[in-house]
């Protein structure tokens, strides 16, 4: 075990979010002293303040802070929030907390952790958790660029522990699994590695393609359930910078990951999926926008493998009818369709189903993104009630008309809401005609 002396107010100061977090983690170091548990940083926290100090690379200041308590953390809480004011949201079966703290008015999470040892009994199920010591803590972790821990408060405070080497890692930028059945344990660790390779340009170690191998023998990825899997690759589209997601889904592909997961996915739809989802950034909400990405993924001759990527079996027959819908009725003559008949297509499908068709079917794509992007926002100035004011009486014709608007307005026919007046008097005096 190496350790090193660092400026612990230099630390706290350059990661925490806010200033008056400073004067919280004073009490909760103090608290720890009394009580003599040792409190810690650990995780992303320790890892993003070395890269970003040692070795000067430009590094976001971590969103959440994972502390660590050697010691009973109810306990631990209970206590500190006689001192502070806050609640405890949130309990997991792991041993942690996620504490909601008032600080001046402002509001901030933290999540607090029981140093704990793990025991995987079963092949890619979650873990038992026992609470242990520091060191056990460090040794249940995923790379060793996540063991680095720094102390709060006695017997170590002050202190960076690297007891297995993670800060050399760090420093060489390998991603290592601390041992080599570390994927058959927990498979989705695969997927944080490709992120942390990715997000920080680093190299997988040679125990990182070990590892996989021994994960692939066991089939750990075909154990890993549907839930777990697209929370990983969820986590690419949100938690990753958007330009490297392309690079993020070639490593997972030319790992074989998806393949040995269970999911067929077409790596020809990348390009066009990612084109997508930053075109349509903000025409879709965020629901939307990740399922559309998983189905973008897979290839559209084997739809099933949806279920793998945690869509419902009602969902898949959604997927498959629309397909349906699209394809033998329309796609045939899809070149000989006016734009409106297109439009009244597009409209049928729901939004996620209708970019993933984007994908399987190239001749639509450039037409859905104008969908989105143009014609989906255009709507007539008159409304319902303009119309009725005109003399328009039946729900009917007034549902029918407000639909001829759009569709010249679409046309570029009309332009204003005069026109569409005019349009609406010529519709009328027809009508008296006949
Ligand atoms: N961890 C793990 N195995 C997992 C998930 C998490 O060992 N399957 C450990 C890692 O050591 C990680 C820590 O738990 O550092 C906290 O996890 P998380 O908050 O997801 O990651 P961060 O390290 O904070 O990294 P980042 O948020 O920057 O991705």
């Amino acid at each position: 075990m190496e350790t090193f002396e660092i400026e612990l107010e230099s630390f706290l100061k350059t990661i925490l979010p806010i200033p008056e977090l400073y004067e919280f983690l004073l009490i909760a170091q103090n608290l720890s002293k009394k009580r003599g548990e040792f409190l810690y940083f650990a995780g992303g926290v320790v890892r993003d303040y070395l890269l970003k100090t040692l070795y000067k690379k430009k590094i976001e200041k971590p969103k959440d802070l994972d502390l660590v308590l050697q010691g009973n953390l109810k306990n631990f809480l209970e206590e500190l929030l006689k001192k502070v004011k806050g609640e405890i949201l949130f309990e997991s079966q792991f041993l942690t907390y996620k504490v909601k703290i008032y600080l001046n008015g402002k509001e901030f999470l933290i999540d607090f952790i029981t140093a704990r040892k793990e025991i995987y009994e079963d092949i890619a199920k979650l873990p038992k958790v026992f609470p242990s010591d520091f060191k056990d803590d460090i040794l249940r972790r995923d790379f060793t660029i996540n063991t680095l821990i720094i102390g709060l408060s006695p017997p170590y405070k002050g202190i960076l522990i690297d007891l297995i080497n993670g800060k050399k890692d760090l420093e060489r930028g390998l991603i290592k699994p601390l041992h080599l059945n570390s994927f058959v344990d927990d498979p989705t660790r695969i997927f944080r590695g490709i992120r942390y390779k990715v997000r920080f340009s680093f190299k997988f170690a040679e125990e990182f393609f070990l590892a996989l191998e021994k994960c692939f023998k066991k089939e750990a990825l075909k154990k890993l359930s549907a839930t777990r899997i697209a929370n990983e690759l969820r986590l690419y589209l949100n938690k990753e910078p958007e330009e490297k997601l392309k690079e993020l889904l070639e490593t997972t592909f030319y790992l074989n990951i998806f393949e040995e997961a269970g999911i067929k996915v077409k790596k020809k739809n990348f390009n066009s999926l990612i084109e997508l989802l930053s075109e349509l950034r903000d025409e879709l909400n965020i629901k939307e926008r990740e399922k559309f990405f998983l189905l973008g993924l897979l290839n559209s001759q084997f739809l099933e493998q949806a279920l793998r990527l945690g869509f419902t079996e009602f969902e898949l027959k959604e997927i498959k009818k629309n397909i349906d819908f699209i394809n033998k009725k329309y796609l045939k003559d899809w070149k000989k369709l006016s734009l409106w008949e297109k439009i009244k297509v597009f409209e049928k499908i729901p939004p996620f189903y209708l970019l993933a068709l984007a994908i399987y079917f190239p001749e639509i794509k450039e037409e859905v993104i104008k969908y989105f992007k143009e014609y989906k926002k255009i709507k007539p100035e008159l409304t319902g009630n303009d119309l009725k004011n005109l003399g328009i009486k039946k729900g009917k014709e007034i549902g029918e008309l407000l639909d001829l608007l759009k569709r010249k307005r679409i046309e570029g026919e009309i332009k204003t809401k005069e026109e569409e007046k005019d349009l609406v008097i010529q519709f009328l005096l027809k009508k008296s005609e006949n």
